[in-house]
């Protein structure tokens, strides 16, 4: 496996593309998990080539955001992605990727509005010019990323359909913790208290899906359930707890088709995302 910077990777993903090798990219900010390993594993089974990209990316975070502390160690990620037969680490520099003078962006419309892009504005813009240019710079056929990003997923396949960018964009199940927990690399943050506190963000969800199961198609029933549990979580702040349509991400009041059911919570300092599809 090579770990290669701006120009390199760029070079060797088109002598792929010459060749007519097929590329798999899985995009990442590093500290990779089980998550990511997945991502990875079902890249590998469909491309001739993957390449993972590691960047912490800045523009994705906002001024009082965890840019900072965010979890990094290339040594241990770039191990886990030869183990996982990985051909090519992506890591370039914040200078390779927005050099001085760089003033362009992405930005998506409407679905980026709401869910996470309410308590964080300008999110979206980061990830889709991020995003842009890794499709641009490497010109994968596919691209992997997780439902647990429920909302980042589909801003990425709109942003690639509208811009025809051509590049198949594959979601991944969410991988869970024994006890229900999403993989997430913020995990990492919480303290033993904490990280059982975590996982009210599961029974939420969890109790959402009983509830459809038993026949329950009114969503402010559930959101009222998913509320309530939270809020009986004392380590627990909800940023967010909507039911949704997964495409147009719009609030669904009557389940009638499936629904996506999102929520954002802060555990202490660490804000933290899961989701469901619930079907009848
Ligand atoms: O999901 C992530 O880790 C990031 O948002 C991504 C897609 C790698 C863009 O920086």
């Amino acid at each position: 496996m090579k770990t290669a910077g701006l120009a390199e990777a760029s070079a060797t993903a088109s002598a792929w593309k010459r060749e007519s090798l097929s590329v798999g990219l899985v995009p990442t900010m590093g500290w990779l998990h089980q998550g990511h390993l997945s991502l990875i594993r079902r890249a590998r089974r469909e491309n001739a080539r993957v390449i993972v990209s590691i960047f912490v990316n800045p523009i994705q975070f906002g001024p009082n955001e965890d840019l900072d502390r965010y979890p990094r160690d290339l040594e241990r990620d770039a191990a886990l992605c030869r183990e996982a037969g990985v051909d090519m680490l992506f890591h370039p520099t914040a200078e390779e990727m927005y050099p001085e003078g760089f003033q362009s962006s992405i930005s998506v419309g409407a679905l980026t509005q709401t869910l996470c892009g309410r308590s964080r504005p300008a999110h979206f813009t980061g990830v889709c010019t991020v995003v842009g240019k890794l499709f641009n710079l490497l010109r994968p056929e596919r691209a992997y990323f997780g439902q647990k990003d429920a909302q980042q997923a589909t801003v990425i396949r709109r942003m690639a359909a509208d811009l025809n960018m051509n590049i198949g964009i594959v979601v991944c199940p969410t991988v869970r913790e024994e006890d229900g927990l999403a993989v997430s690399s913020r995990n990492v943050h919480l303290g033993a208290a904490e990280r059982q506190a975590a996982l009210c963000l599961f029974r939420a969800l969890s109790s959402a899906q009983e509830q459809v199961a038993a026949g329950v198609r009114d969503t402010a029933v559930l959101l009222g359930g998913m509320r309530a549990i939270i809020a009986s979580e004392p380590a627990a702040a909800a940023d967010y707890i909507e039911i949704v349509d997964p495409e147009t991400l719009f609030p669904v009041d009557h389940i009638e088709k499936k629904v996506l059911a999102a929520l954002a919570v802060f555990i202490g300092k660490t804000r933290l995302i899961d989701n469901v599809l619930l079907e009848q």
